[in-house]
């Protein structure tokens, strides 16, 4: 199975992809992480990389297209995956749907999260995430037990350095003027379902999978 997750930032892609994990044993591919990851390490991709998160917007389609190629060529993405925070833009998407081709193995699902601005916008200032296992927490919505402190694992809680009000308008604007246009794309040739993103967790895992699951069971029918 071979699922993008599309939505805002704060729409709760990260939460859902982590949950999906669990259910379907595939992994999350979060184009961000990734991206966070190259940032911590110093790496030459990463130092090319943290101007543009820091000011909220994209990072090069060269750069994002040849560390998404290395992640799906590795064995665990076989089976399948979960794409989180790519493709961003059209020329992303097109990019996919081309290696997806050239594998044989096409896009099952595009899931969008619908959220509105002002939910997005109080999500993001809430953001926690555990510096060790990178549990997501809220500081309105989730919080964790003990201030600071991960449920999880007792590992440091951490705000990240993009959720904050100037950087957050940045990624909104980004995602309105280059992200919003996938819905068009993936909505024209019947890949893509809405998923209500407002309300309990759980609920609307159960809305996501519902949808993967019936696109599962058509597959199997074949
Ligand atoms: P990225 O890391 O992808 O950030 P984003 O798209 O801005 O998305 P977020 O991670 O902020 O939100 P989310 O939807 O995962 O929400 P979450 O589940 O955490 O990208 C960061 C940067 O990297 C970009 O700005 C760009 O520079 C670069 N980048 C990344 N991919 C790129 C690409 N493909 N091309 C170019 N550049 C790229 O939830 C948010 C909060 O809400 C959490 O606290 C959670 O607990 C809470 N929450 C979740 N669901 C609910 C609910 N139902 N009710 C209440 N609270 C909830």
């Amino acid at each position: 199975m071979r699922i993008v997750l599309l939505g805002a930032p704060g729409s709760g892609k990260g939460t859902q992809g982590q949950k999906l994990v669990e259910r379907y044993g595939i992994p999350q591919v979060s184009t961000g992480d990734l991206l966070r990851a190259a940032v911590g390490e110093g790496s030459a991709l990463g130092r090319e990389a943290k101007g543009f998160m820091d000011a909220g917007q994209l990072v090069p389609d060269s750069v994002v297209l040849g560390m998404i190629r290395e992640r799906l060529a590795r064995p665990d993405a076989a089976q399948g995956y979960i794409l989180d925070g790519f493709p961003r833009n059209l020329a992303q998407a097109e990019a996919l749907d081309e290696m997806l081709t050239e594998t044989g193995q096409p896009l099952d699902l595009a899931l969008l999260i619908d959220v509105d601005i002002t939910s997005l916008k109080q999500r993001l200032l809430g953001r926690l995430t555990c510096s060790d296992c990178s549990t997501v927490f809220n500081t309105y919505t989730s919080p964790p037990r003990r201030p600071g402190i991960c449920d999880q694992c007792g590992g440091t809680l951490i705000h990240r350095a993009d959720d904050n009000e100037a950087t957050i308008d940045k990624r909104l604007g980004v995602y309105e003027a280059q992200t919003k246009p996938l819905i068009e794309y993936y909505a024209g040739d019947n890949r893509l379902r809405r998923i209500a993103g407002i309300g309990d967790i759980d609920t609307i895992f159960a809305a996501i999978t519902a949808d993967i699951d019936a696109r599962l069971s058509q597959q199997t029918a074949r």
